[in-house]
């Protein structure tokens, strides 16, 4: 099994410019200045393109990460020096500090088994009462794994030509989906092979774990725009605000 994608220093190198600032930013800036959210930690926050956007007149940002090849370019990021970074998971979420915790990039689907309900708590615990978490899922009803096939293609990209292939598995009984992706960079005559296990919940599975960990979901979009999200196959995305009762 190859490595995670995000270990790779040439594959955090490209991360940003296949993954730029969009409408999922967007709606998570306007949440955050909405709530009034004066505590932020961005969980997963990888190479912090949206973390440091978050920053603001008298708010407080932490941004987490395992993995050192993203959190070292998040840091050296411009604005970086205005948010507290943390290689970490969980775990390193203060307690009853935070306004809003945010798991943005589909970061929730990247955290398996026993570890998402451990996350699950620590947020709980990490939020003020009437704090709020959230973040996107994949609609498993979409099926979004059977596009993730790739034939190996070529591309540029700002560390040079990049060649490129990615097989999907079904879900196993978990709803984990496994892809494998092959990376040639062949002008840096880098070749690596990496591994991305993303679990599908559905909106039920998802609605039972908050539950277990002491949130309530809250408000549940198919979009960016908050389209309301309404349960069928058409819809790829649920984005989920949960909160922690006030009581
Ligand atoms: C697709 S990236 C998203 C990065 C960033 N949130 C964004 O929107 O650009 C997924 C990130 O999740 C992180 N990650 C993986 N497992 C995690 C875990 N158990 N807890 C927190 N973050 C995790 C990875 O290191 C990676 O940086």
């Amino acid at each position: 099994m190859g490595i995670s994608a995000y270990e790779d220093d040439l594959l955090a190198a490209i991360y940003d410019e296949d993954n730029p600032d969009g409408p999922d930013h967007d709606y998570f800036r306007a949440l955050a200045d909405e709530l009034s959210a004066a505590t932020i930690t961005d969980l997963g926050c990888g190479t912090g393109i949206l973390t440091v956007t978050l920053s603001g007149a008298g708010r407080r940002i932490i941004g987490i990460d395992p993995v050192a090849a993203m959190l070292s370019r998040a840091a050296a990021r411009p604005g970086g020096t205005g948010v507290e970074w943390r290689l970490g998971m969980s775990e390193l979420i203060d307690r009853d500090a935070n306004d809003l915790i945010i798991m943005s990039g589909n970061v929730a689907m990247h955290i398996l088994g026993n570890e998402w309900t451990t996350s699950l708590v620590d947020i709980t615990r990490g939020l003020r009462p009437g704090g709020r978490l959230v973040f996107e899922s994949r609609n498993p009803q979409a099926r979004g794994w059977t596009a993730w096939n790739a034939p190996a293609e070529v591309r540029q990209t700002a560390v040079g030509r990049l060649r490129e292939s990615a097989t999907a598995s079904q879900p196993d009984g978990n709803g984990i989906v496994t892809m494998v992706c092959s990376n040639d960079f062949i002008d840096a005559g880098h070749a690596v092979e990496t591994t991305l296990r993303l679990q599908f919940r559905s909106h039920e599975t998802l609605t039972r774990d908050l539950e277990a960990a002491g949130l309530q979901m809250d408000r549940v979009w198919s979009d960016w725009q908050r389209t309301p999200f309404t349960g069928t196959a058409a819809e790829q995305l649920m984005v989920i605000e949960a909160v922690k009762p006030a009581t």
